[in-house]
């Protein structure tokens, strides 16, 4: 049975990934400093093929020790969202880009770590061009420090000479949503059905910008996928995570969660605050790894709205559910 070490598994994706791990046989080890809390892994601590670190990724020591029984690594562990990294640009440098580096040197270095999985970002695209899909090989035009970060550690990942024996991927996300036992309500779809659904009149900027969005269980599950793929097909690759058909205007997602949510009040007004503006194919996972996905939009909505209903989370405007 694979051991996998999951960094950030206490977070949104990450406790999502952990479970979806444990429930398909796999043993999991996470190394988490719980800057959200622990409670997102409750449920698994009781279970003999999960471990749980609580420490630091950039406490070499630590992860040295932390990896020596591992098979493979999903890199999760960072500061999250362009808001968090231009808060705390030196933490975000720390850990997204230091952190990581070392994580990775390690993993070079511990011949039996085969796999390292990194989480990347759409958010690397930036502002497209032109009104095409961006793919794989498109430019990327970070329009942040969070997603300079992701892109400088993909070029190193790929410019590296990696060892033979170990398989680097990375995995460039699409905008996630839905339900998580670490809830992320700073995310589009969750932020803007949970205004909607509490009665606030919530006002949207950037009306006419497209984004990729992804459930955050398929996201969990492209982790896996990567996982279980024959090595020469992710082998110092890249993918891109979502579906081509889940591309999204800000206007579009919240005419769907209107739709769900009677007396919905909405404001469109023009900003120019968040520049990044694009499109995403994601033939490549698809065709290549054969990864489709399992939720939509409207089904994250649902979901949303179901949870705000049953009360499950007695604030859902509490502080903690915010990356800042
Ligand atoms: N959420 C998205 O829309 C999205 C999109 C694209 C990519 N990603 C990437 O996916 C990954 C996970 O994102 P998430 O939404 O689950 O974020 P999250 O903030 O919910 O989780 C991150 C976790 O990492 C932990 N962590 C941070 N720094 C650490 C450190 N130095 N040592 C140990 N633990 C540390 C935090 O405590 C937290 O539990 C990140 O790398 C993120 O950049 C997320």
């Amino acid at each position: 049975m694979k051991k996998i070490l999951v960094t950030g598994g206490a977070g949104y994706i990450g406790s999502t990934l952990c479970t979806l791990l444990i429930d398909n046989g796999y043993k999991v080890k996470t190394v988490d400093y719980l800057a959200f809390g622990g409670e997102s892994l409750t449920h698994l601590i009781a279970n003999t093929n999960f471990e749980f670190v609580k420490g630091d990724i950039r406490d070499a020591e630590l992860m040295r020790n932390t990896m020596k029984d591992c098979d493979a690594i999903v890199h999760l562990a960072a500061i999250v969202g362009d808001p968090a990294c231009a808060k705390q640009p030196e933490l975000a440098e720390s850990i997204n880009w230091g952190g990581s580096v070392q994580l990775f040197n390690l993993a070079q270095e511990m011949t039996n770590i085969k796999q390292f999985v990194f989480a990347s970002t759409c958010s690397n695209y930036g502002k497209m061009k032109g009104t095409d899909f961006v793919i794989e090989t498109s430019e990327l035009s970070p329009v942040s420090l969070y997603a300079q970060l992701k892109v400088k550690f993909e070029k190193m990942l790929f410019e590296t000479e990696v060892r033979e024996d170990l398989t680097a991927t990375a995995l460039r996300f699409a905008t996630v949503y839905g339900f998580s036992t670490r809830m992320r309500y700073d995310l589009t779809v969750n932020e803007f059905t949970r205004d909607l659904y509490l009665g606030e009149k919530l006002i949207i900027f950037g009306e006419q910008f497209w984004r990729p969005y992804c459930h955050v269980k398929d996201l969990a599950r492209s982790c896996k996928l990567i996982l279980e793929s024959p090595k020469d097909k992710v082998r110092q690759n890249v993918f891109n995570v979502g579906d081509t058909t889940e591309n999204y205007t800000k206007r579009m997602l919240a005419d769907l969660i209107a739709s769900k949510i009677p007396n919905s009040n909405i404001e469109f007004v023009q900003r120019t605050e968040d520049p990044r503006d694009y499109r995403v194919n994601f033939t490549k996972i698809q065709s290549e790894l054969g990864f489709d996905i399992t939720l939509k939009v409207e089904d994250g909505v649902l979901e949303i709205i179901k949870a705000l209903e049953s009360g499950i989370l007695s604030d859902p405007k509490d502080k903690k559910y915010q990356n800042i």
